[in-house]
């Protein structure tokens, strides 16, 4: 849960000061709410954590937050805010960090396959790197920077075979994936840039997957990229060697992650084993966590129209009932359980959970039976159509992820602090979907 999240005299969720009921009558359900004054902590404390561990091993850092996890403009500013540059891996992204006035120089671009137009707006506006992530975009961009008589700095994103143990999915540094060059391609790919004027080679990235509680896989990355730099070292500097992102979070009380600040300093002393290891002098480090920042300081809210009552048989054999809570949203909301088996938990919000438990099972309420949103939990016994219940943990890869399979309609999204709530995103309408429809004429649709 979010830190301002708590129950009233009366037994209801409010978060940031506003009672789940006031968010879902004023903004409607279901609600994405984020708890403002959660997110701008996490924030700062992931970057102070990070930088006093590193500056315990006498290196530099930075931290970009990785912007696919949620974005919005007024999400980008409470980032830049408390000291983070931005990760964007679209035109998109980049296009919502300069809305929201982050320094070019502070923002780092993904993308396997950047378009044209997404770097010569890049190069253009002057984002701080460029990673690259193939042969050829080295020859498209050196061409876009000459054209356009500016220096571009570059890291060159590496395939390095080190990947988290974590959800297959997730994981982006098999060797048989899309990301990254393999060290062979990364050779010839830097020594076009060294040549190139128009380019300047800064250093190296890896991202070796998400959700990692474990310090290792970053330290195990480290030493790739590190004895790769050494070698590197011999023809032109490195100054920079990007890690990416990955952090996990708890979801479910039985995920035992670490605290942030247990993280940085294991990291931090990975990364400072592997460079005294290697001999090597400490490079600029930079992070891209996205989940760890922003996940809990979402909260999504739902209200529950049907509930149903199914006999189960587990693996011994053993009948026992399950209900099934449908609520008003699901996998257009969130996306994570169907596709990646994601575990959430789930509260009554509108009033005390009283009533002795039971296990449910919280169901959208898409056309599709995989679209689940609790696969196990429990909810009071008079759990009934109507009530308000909350799923924490929501904030990253929940909006961003979102889509409007079967014509429905994107939910809000909410900042909350001090008692207050706003707009960050206002919900999108059928007659907002339906605009886009080619065919369809406002005066055929519904009066209002
Ligand atoms: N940097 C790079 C290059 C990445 O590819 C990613 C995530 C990050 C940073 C941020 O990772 P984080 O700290 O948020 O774990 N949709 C999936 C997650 C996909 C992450 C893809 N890349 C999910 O819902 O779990």
């Amino acid at each position: 849960w979010s830190r301002t999240s708590t129950r009233n005299d009366s037994g209801e969720l409010t978060i940031g000061g506003v009672t789940a009921t006031e968010l879902i009558e004023q903004y409607g359900s279901p609600c994405y709410v984020i708890d403002e004054t959660d997110a701008r902590a996490r924030a700062s404390e992931i970057h102070s954590v990070f930088h006093q561990a590193f500056a315990d091993i006498g290196a530099e850092i930075e931290l970009h937050y990785a912007s696919k996890a949620l974005l919005t403009v007024e999400v980008a500013k409470w980032m830049v805010g408390a000291g983070l540059g931005l990760d964007v891996a679209s035109l998109g992204e980049l296009e919502v960090g300069l809305a929201a006035g982050v320094t070019p120089a502070s923002i780092g671009m993904h993308g396997n396959n950047k378009t044209d137009a997404t770097l010569r707006r890049a190069v253009e506006v002057g984002v701080g790197t460029i990673i690259i992530d193939s042969l050829q975009e080295v020859a498209r961009l050196e061409a876009i920077a000459t054209e356009l008589g500016k220096v571009q700095p570059v890291l060159v994103r590496i395939n390095s075979g080190i990947h988290a143990s974590t959800h297959d999915f997730l994981a982006t540094s098999h060797e048989d994936q899309k990301f990254g060059l393999t060290f062979d391609a990364a050779r010839e790919a830097i020594a076009a840039i060294r040549r190139a004027s128009s380019l300047e080679f800064t250093g190296l990235h890896s991202h070796i997957g998400s959700g990692i509680f474990e310090p290792a896989g970053f330290g195990a990355a480290a030493a790739k990229l590190m004895e790769f730099r050494a070698e590197l070292l011999a023809h032109g500097p490195v100054p920079e060697v990007n890690l990416g992102g990955g952090f996990g979070v708890a979801y479910v009380p039985s995920d035992e992650a670490p605290s942030l600040a247990e993280l940085a300093r294991g990291i931090a002393n990975e990364v400072a084993r592997v460079c005294a290891e290697t001999n090597s002098d400490l490079p600029r480090f930079v992070f891209e966590p996205g989940r760890s920042v922003i996940a809990p300081s979402g909260t999504t809210l739902y209200r529950v129209g049907t509930t149903k009552t199914v006999q189960v048989t587990a693996a011994s054999g053993e009948v026992a009932p399950r209900c099934y809570v449908s609520v008003d949203g699901g996998m257009g909301d969130n996306l994570r359980p169907a596709i990646y088996g994601a575990e959430y938990t789930v509260r009554m919000a509108n009033r005390a959970p009283d009533a002795p438990a039971q296990l449910v099972r919280v169901v959208g309420s898409h056309c599709e039976s995989g679209d689940v949103v609790i696969h196990h939990d429990y909810l009071p016994q008079d759990v009934a159509p109507g009530d308000i219940v909350a799923v924490p943990v929501t904030g990253a890869y929940c909006f961003s992820m979102s889509s409007n399979y079967n014509y429905t309609p994107r939910p809000a999204m909410v900042a909350v602090s001090d008692g207050t709530s706003r707009l960050l995103v206002r919900r999108v309408e059928i007659e907002d979907l339906l605009s886009y429809d080619a065919a369809w004429t406002p005066s055929e649709g519904r009066d209002s």
